[in-house]
């Protein structure tokens, strides 16, 4: 096995034997870390967070929180962040590097806040989406502009008074959902938010625990759905106190791992058992993968530990529901569906083409590569379960492509170009996978 770090490559070898692991180490929650950054601004005390992620998309979000203003200190694994008396414009640009999330969110706190902010971000960031954000913020008075309208990024937002809103929807997107409960925070009035499908929902639980109010409207026969109801701050929030617990997102690669390989086993520790986060897990175990979740406390959301093991070749799949709840994890899940004894359906899920990539595109072309039969359509994919062969896979910059082909790469060896990437959510990846071959990556 060879991997050269600088060039940012990586040569993975098959394993040669079962392994049996327990994980204590998986990065922590990404999303739950860019918001401990952003709302401990909406305190008037410091927050105090253990365990936050020091990936390079977190990393960012808490460097913008300086530049606006905010005393940031760390002490071994713990973050102390001091918000400032008020939030105020920065003097430079404010830089999200890769994070959708970072920008999205931003995008919403600081619509009413008043100054200059110029957001911006990498060359892929640069290229996705923001109108999903930019457009309801603007028909509630926020002054937003960029390249195509507004539409992409560098964004510059002169905050001012916002309009209380009503707004549904039309996408299940927690970034949006998030920047709008932002913007609320801010608005003359109460606010009122509505998606069709509950997406995760880490922002209303963090701001409830806070002391925000933000409440859901619960709709009859419909329990993952309803109107949230936000009401504008009148006084600054209880600062956060908490471990950020490890990230089920970033832990699903090493559960397809344990899924796939003969005889293996995973135990991931301390992870968000939200279940807005762990639809992958329930896949997972449909397809015939043997999984036990134990929730062991509850700070802001469920909190425990997940084994996975192997239990022979896994069975084909539909997944056409509930996206939302999986979209992240798809990419590792194509992994599974890949080895599968047949044919599995990915549906309703044109939201992976404005991820770090376009998902459908690279998962498509990353399985062919490997010689795995595929069909790809505007919203989805089918995958055809077979053998994955070695071959050379371009991340395009993407974490979990990056992660994805590394661990189909334990079945067949795999050479991974661009793994640069993997540092923004997932610094320790190689670390933990090198203790599933045996040998340094
Ligand atoms: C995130 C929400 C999801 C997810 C992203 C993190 C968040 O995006 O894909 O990695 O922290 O709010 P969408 O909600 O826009 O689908």
């Amino acid at each position: 096995m060879s991997s050269n770090t600088a060039i940012k490559k990586a040569a993975i070898e098959p394993v040669s034997s079962a392994f049996d692991l327990l994980c204590d180490d998986i990065a922590a929650d990404k999303s739950i870390s860019h918001r401990c950054a952003m709302f401990s601004l909406l305190s008037d005390k410091p927050s105090t967070i253990h365990n936050f992620l020091e990936g390079e998309d977190t990393l960012n979000s808490l460097k913008i929180a300086e530049q606006l203003g905010a005393v940031v200190s760390k002490e071994g694994n713990t973050f102390r962040i001091a918000p400032p008396a008020l939030l105020s414009e920065a003097e430079d640009v404010l830089d999200c590097g890769n994070a959708g999330t970072g920008m999205r969110l931003y995008c919403g706190l600081l619509s009413g806040v008043e100054g200059l902010f110029v957001l911006t971000g990498d060359r892929y960031l640069r290229h996705r989406p923001m109108n999903r954000v930019v457009k309801p913020l603007r028909s509630i008075g926020a002054k937003i502009d960029g390249r195509e309208e507004g539409n992409l990024a560098p964004l510059c937002i002169r905050g001012g008074k916002l309009q209380a809103f009503r707004y549904e929807s039309p996408i299940d997107s927690a970034q949006v959902k998030s920047a709008l409960i932002l913007a609320a925070l801010r608005a003359d009035g109460t606010s009122y938010y509505r998606e069709s499908l509950l997406s995760r929902d880490h922002t209303e639980r963090m701001l409830r625990g806070m002391g925000a109010t933000v409440k859901t409207i619960e709709e009859q026969g419909s329990e993952n759905q309803g109107w949230i109801a936000i009401e504008p701050l009148k006084a600054p929030l209880q600062p956060l106190e908490l471990t950020v617990p490890a990230d089920p997102s970033s832990a699903f690669f090493f559960a397809v791992a344990a899924a796939i390989v003969p005889e293996s086993r995973v135990v991931i520790k301390s992870v968000t058992l939200n279940p807005t986060r762990i639809e992958a897990y329930k896949i997972l175990e449909r397809m015939g993968a043997a999984i036990d979740y134990m929730e062991k406390e509850n700070i802001y959301e469920p909190i425990g530990d997940i084994t996975i093991a192997y239990s022979g070749r896994l069975k084909p799949v539909v997944v056409e529901e509930n996206i939302a709840w999986l979209i992240d994890e798809l990419p590792a899940l194509s992994i599974a569906m890949a080895v599968a004894e047949g044919k599995s359906t990915v549906r309703n899920a044109k939201e992976l083409r404005v991820k770090e990539s376009d998902r459908i595109a690279t998962v498509v072309k990353g399985l062919e590569a490997c010689g795995i039969v595929t069909d790809e359509f505007e919203d989805g994919y089918h995958v055809t379960g077979g053998v994955i062969h070695q071959a050379t896979i371009d991340s395009h910059g993407d974490h979990r492509i990056a992660m994805s082909f590394a661990v189909a790469g334990l079945l067949s060896g795999m050479e991974i170009e661009d793994t640069a990437c993997i540092d923004t959510s997932f610094p320790n990846f190689f670390e933990i996978l090198s203790q599933m071959t045996g040998v340094s990556i």
